[in-house]
């Protein structure tokens, strides 16, 4: 599927889906607890489905009635076939750490793009762990062989949300305290999820720790909207605005709003309202109003608690005035697509005066023009050209624009909704 786009001017009020990140570590606690949980406003794109698919496939009963899913908690059951965990990074890696303590063997594996993505990185600590965890030279597919498990004390770096998250899940099975030191503090919703369903969690300046064996309380949530997936909204705004944006019910948990900083020291004027806490995650409304921006420098520290978003930061360094500069993202090149590479080319192809770095990118203001390019598969990649293509003169077209249903199915009719013409074609 492509995507046609033209220069057009957004505004008015949009909702996202339910945060993706909140949305695989409930149905994986929810499938451990005791009894039945009830979730609501669960993410909707397709890494989600694939978490739903592999515990279906461990013979966990969920079942969804309008906006409401049902997890029946209790015992996994051994798989008939490979797990498969799609395109998602988080359902292969976070279930990796369930697998580590079940009675049973397991293989997990994924599409072409997560076998290329680095899985020593939770084999390591897992291994450490007592457990046997065969890979294909560190990539998928995953073999692990379930059993007991020791508790260990474990170092982060570089700094990962995914392999502390894999390692405290493990430490639910092992006896004491299973810890993890990470140098940046990254994404806590396991952290908080764990402590809303009853498990003792302890986190000290750079350590978390959890108590094991444990096992978390049955539930009721609602997963609040995906900041992730709101920042696409949020960087529309203040590239095409021509008016207030607001995203309402967005998660705004200060590990996840580095990008909503940086918006601001570009000049973005930027307001969250109706703040409160849902689930034990502060939730809210954000309205950006369109300024002039100006081009800004991020640091390792920082992209490490926004990773998610550089895509974005590179798009509004074409807009802003100067430099903008990102150096500490080496991250970035094992995600979905090497994103340091697909964000430089494709915004290259539009014009853009875009430098590839080893570890991130420089960007100057620059006049973007319409033409055809390329996703590379990766859903953030894709979204962010679709909203280049609303300040390039003239017609782009987004080859590969089906990658955005991984995370925000229906960006395209929300963009819309908005009045961006970023159609189906
Ligand atoms: C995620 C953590 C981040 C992020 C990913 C989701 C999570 O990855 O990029 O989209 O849900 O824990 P890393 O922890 O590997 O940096």
């Amino acid at each position: 599927m492509r995507w046609q786009v033209r220069p057009s001017g957004i505004a008015g009020e949009a909702a996202v889906p339910g945060d993706k990140s909140i949305s695989h570590r409930a149905l994986m606690l929810a499938a451990l607890a005791d009894g039945t949980s009830s979730i609501r406003g669960l993410g909707d794109g397709e890494d989600v489905a694939s978490t739903v698919a592999c515990l279906r496939a461990l013979r966990v009963r969920i079942e969804r009635s309008g906006d409401q899913v049902c997890v029946q908690g209790g015992a996994l059951r051994p798989p008939s076939a490979p797990l498969d965990a799609g395109n998602s990074g988080t359902t292969m890696r976070l279930l990796s750490g369930i697998l580590a303590g079940q009675p049973f063997d397991s293989v997990v594996t994924g599409d072409a793009s997560l076998c290329r993505r680095p899985m020593g990185r939770i084999a390591r600590p897992l291994m450490e762990m007592g457990t046997q965890v065969d890979t294909e030279d560190g990539h998928a597919p995953i073999r692990i062989r379930g059993g007991r498990l020791r508790a260990i004390r474990y170092r982060c770096d570089p700094p990962s949300a995914q392999v502390k998250s894999c390692v405290l899940l493990a430490g639910l099975f092992a006896e004491g305290s299973t810890s993890v030191w990470e140098t940046v503090a990254t994404r806590d919703h396991t952290e908080r999820l764990m402590r809303a369903t009853g498990i003792a969690v302890d986190a000290k300046e750079q350590t978390v720790a959890v108590h094991g064996p444990a096992r978390p309380r049955a539930f009721d949530l609602c997963v609040p909207g995906d900041l992730s997936s709101a920042a696409f909204l949020l960087a529309g705004a203040a590239i095409a605005g021509v008016g207030d944006v607001t995203v309402r019910d967005v998660g705004l948990n200060p590990t996840r709003t580095g990008f909503l900083q940086v918006l601001r020291r570009m000049g973005c004027d930027l307001e969250t309202s109706e703040e409160r806490e849902e689930g034990g995650e502060p939730v809210g409304s954000i309205r950006v109003r369109p300024a002039p921006l100006t081009g800004v420098e991020i640091g390792a520290d920082e992209a490490a608690t926004m990773l998610d978003e550089l895509p974005l930061v590179a798009l509004l360094g074409t807009v802003a005035a100067g430099e903008t500069r990102v150096t500490g993202a080496g991250e970035l090149r094992v995600k979905e697509s090497d994103r340091i590479a697909t964000v430089a080319a494709e915004l290259g192809r539009l014009g853009a005066a875009i430098e590839e770095q080893p570890d991130g990118f420089r960007v100057r203001g620059s006049r973007l023009q319409g033409t055809r390019v390329q996703s590379h598969g990766d859903h953030r990649v894709a979204m962010m050209l679709g909203l280049a293509g609303l300040i390039a003169a003239g017609e782009t077209i987004v080859e590969g624009a089906e990658a955005a249903a991984v995370s925000f199915p229906c960006f395209g009719s929300t963009m819309r909704g908005l009045g961006g013409m970023i159609h189906d074609a």
